[in-house]
């Protein structure tokens, strides 16, 4: 049994999961997200939250499991924000060192795949994974998650948050856009940047701020998310007809939002892939995923030494070999 820690960047969440007779299960999660009173996310005041509330979270994790039932504690090692790292980090050294249990650090992008793959039952998709600061299409290439196209400037969620909380939306404002796209069909255009397989978000949101100056936001919000999106998918379809894979799943945050979806299985269906999506639990940050992923690396031997154990602001998932 793993319990694993989710902490790098809003969620502040601990899960715990078990394999019997080769069947994965999750035991509990229990979670504490970090809810900016105004504008966006304060690293040093996430941290601050984090460090505030680990405690009690691990113990009512551990109302529900007994200690002695953990084999490891997994965490967040990266990418994400440093101070929010730290705090799981040293948490996590202290929760091993107490119970005498190894450590395994997960990159947190691979966890959002894994446990992607095992509720949706892909098996070897092209990912796109859109969340708040990480905007990827991958796919597994010689045992490491390659990266086929990325966002060059802000994560799309990032992107999106920003542009609600200037136009006076509370974070996160990626649903907050969702709902007022829905009620527009008036396409306003705004600059569409793809550069190869790479995507830029910066000027389509410098445009779109431009544009609600003098158009209703509804609009603005319906032909932003029309733009971004089919960047999007386009880099997708690419990297599919690249790949020769035969499924797509969609990954992170943004992933919550049903018009990207919509165009993605669209998009899917026009070529004859499956496409995927996880129940919205797992596209979000949460601590099951780093559990879950922290349990195959663990039974397939992987341990994280002490010395080992630093967090890494910028990890990059190809930086891990895939030998689970
Ligand atoms: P990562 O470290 O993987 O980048 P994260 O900290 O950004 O993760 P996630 O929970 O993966 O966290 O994603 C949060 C983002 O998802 C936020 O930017 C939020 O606005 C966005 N989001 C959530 N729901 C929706 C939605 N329905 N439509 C668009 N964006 C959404
Ligand atoms: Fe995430």
């Amino acid at each position: 049994m793993v319990l694993g820690i989710e902490g790098t960047a809003w969620s502040l969440s601990v899960g715990v999961v078990r394999q019997e007779n080769g069947e994965t299960e999750e035991i509990c999660e229990v979670s504490h997200p970090y809810i900016p009173e105004k504008g966006g996310i304060h690293p040093r005041e996430a941290a601050q939250h984090h460090s505030s509330h680990i405690a009690d979270l691990l113990r009512r994790v551990f109302e529900k499991v007994s200690a002695d039932e953990i084999d490891a504690i997994a965490f967040s090692q990266g990418p994400g924000l440093g101070p929010c790292l730290r705090v799981v980090a040293t948490a996590s050294r202290t929760l091993s060192l107490l119970l005498k249990k190894p450590l395994v650090g997960v990159n947190h992008c691979i966890a959002h795949i894994e446990i992607g793959k095992w509720e949706t039952g892909a098996e070897n998709p092209l990912v796109v994974y859109a969340s708040g600061a990480n905007t990827q299409i991958l796919a597994l290439k010689q045992k490491r998650y390659r990266i086929f196209g990325e966002t060059i400037d802000v994560g799309l969620g990032n992107a999106l948050d920003k542009f609600a909380r200037e136009v006076g939306l509370s974070h996160p404002g990626g649903p907050k856009i969702e709902e007022l796209a829905k009620k527009s069909s008036k396409y306003i255009e705004l600059p569409y940047t793809v550069k190869g397989m790479d995507l830029a978000f910066s000027g389509l949101l410098t445009s779109a701020l431009r544009a609600v100056k003098n158009n209703p936001v509804e609009d603005v919000c319906f032909s932003l998310q029309e733009v971004a999106f089919a960047m999007l998918t386009e880099v997708s379809e690419r990297a599919l007809a690249h790949t020769s894979l035969d499924e797509v799943m969609l990954v992170g945050g943004v992933g919550a939002n049903d018009r990207l979806s919509e165009m993605l299985s669209i998009m899917c269906e026009d070529r004859g892939v499956s496409y995927y999506r996880p129940a919205k639990k797992y596209l979000g940050d949460n601590g099951t995923m780093i559990a879950y992923l922290g349990l195959k690396m663990f039974l397939v031997g992987i341990r994280t030494p002490l010395d080992e154990s630093s967090v890494i602001p910028g990890f990059r998932p190809e930086m891990v070999e895939v030998v689970w």
